[in-house]
């Protein structure tokens, strides 16, 4: 047999984050003090009300399969909250419930994309988007947004990136991994270019409540019915809710899209798990208290992480209005020695202060943005002071 491995999974490239998160992982194994700014999740608790209501359903015996695209009180409430929060108005057959937000992700995708669909992501992107993308036989055209836009792609910019292939933009504000949060009139534009070109969006708005300095997100599937019917917004718990390993994602698409992912769901995995629906509803129905409090917590330590980035020479910042994420830009030290050893890039850059000074970030190139690493600000305020302060003291060690 010469092909084991089927080719489709030649394209997708192994996660060079993974061997730098492997090793801090390893060295905090050793006993070592490693400070780790590379988490992707909130560093708080599912609610206890949310806990609970798991536990209740699971004493119900509400252990059995749902329908595949979830229950349906969860997907009225899901188009609840689409009402209130969004101002879009759904029927619950237009709602999916899947395993997490990535699921949601890859689902729209594989109902969408033929092989050779060009799907253009802004960069810096979130890594799964363009090997999703690829898996499902479509071509990543990649978006620079540029820092000085605040990370930020303008609709002219869009515009000039479409071609005849062109069949979808993954749009996802606020972003991981810049915090980049799109305004109304941001959104609207680059909504009109879309409908001109007739081309999908995938909104992916999984940091919607994680926004600061009065930033408001605003979702592009609310500019038009023609947008809307051009829509897949993806959304979920994970990051709001502190509830990444409870895997409930959900979409809203247009009937077509949302009846092909159903049916491609059924067979593929079937519903997300029971339990985890009954949480979501629980989530989803409650008051956001606990939210407001995380956001406020986030808030502050985003000032602090940016107040402390200001004082280290040869590193900057651009400030983020969501997510818990900023990207350090580092390049303007590439050229450097640390230890005798070059830096010439963003993995040379995060192994060496990961083996120096026990601090882990994920390097930029992960995101296609090579001149920077990511810090994540889900730590407490002390870890992230003696984070910085330990860059500060390996950037001055720089020859
Ligand atoms: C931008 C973005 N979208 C989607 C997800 C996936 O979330 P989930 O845990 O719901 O699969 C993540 C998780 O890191 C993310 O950062």
């Amino acid at each position: 047999m010469n092909n084991r491995i089927a080719k489709r999974m030649d394209s997708i490239s192994p996660s060079q984050t993974l061997a730098i998160s492997a090793k801090a992982k390893a060295m905090k194994r050793e006993g070592l003090n490693v400070i780790s700014f590379s988490v992707g999740e909130p560093d708080f608790n599912t609610p206890e009300h949310i806990i609970q209501a798991a536990k209740e359903a699971l004493d119900a015996g509400n252990t059995k399969y749902t329908p595949s695209s979830g229950l349906l009180p969860l997907r009225k409430a899901i188009c609840e909250k689409f009402a209130k929060d969004n101002g879009i108005s759904y029927e619950p057959s237009q709602i999916i419930v899947s395993n997490g937000a990535k699921h949601s992700i890859f689902n729209a995708c594989y109902a969408l994309l033929d092989e050779g669909d060009e799907v253009i992501i802004p960069t810096p992107y979130w890594l799964t988007y363009p090997e999703v993308v690829k898996v499902c036989g479509g071509v990543p055209t990649y978006l620079v947004c540029p820092k000085e836009n605040k990370y930020k792609f303008t609709a002219e910019e869009l515009k000039a990136a479409i071609t005849p292939k062109t069949k979808m933009l993954i749009f996802n504000s606020p972003s991981n991994p810049t915090g980049a949060v799109y305004t109304e009139e941001e959104v609207r534009a680059i909504a009109k270019v879309c409908e001109e070109a007739e081309i999908f969006v995938l909104a992916d708005e999984i940091y919607e409540k994680l926004c600061y300095n009065g930033v408001k997100p605003f979702s592009i599937a609310k500019c038009s019915e023609k947008m809307k019917d051009l829509t897949i917004t993806v959304n979920g718990v994970s990051k709001t809710y502190a509830m990444t390993g409870w895997r409930i994602g959900y979409l809203a698409a247009p009937h077509d899209v949302a009846k092909a992912i159903d049916s491609f769901q059924s067979h593929a995995t079937s519903n997300a798990s029971s339990i985890s629906q009954y949480a979501t509803m629980e989530a989803l129905s409650a008051s956001e208290e606990e939210v407001q409090k995380m956001v406020q917590i986030f808030d502050k330590r985003r000032a602090k992480l940016l107040d402390l980035i200001a004082q280290i020479d040869g590193v900057k910042a651009v400030e983020p209005d969501g997510a818990f994420y900023v990207m350090l830009v580092v390049d303007g030290l590439y050229g450097k020695c640390y230890q005798g050893k070059a830096l010439t890039n963003s993995i040379d850059f995060a192994n060496a202060l990961l083996e120096g000074e026990k601090v882990a970030t994920v390097p930029g190139i992960s995101f296609g943005a090579d001149d920077c690493v990511r810090l994540s600000y889900s730590l407490s305020e002390e870890d992230m002071e003696e984070g910085l302060r330990r860059i500060a003291k390996f950037v001055s060690e720089l020859k």
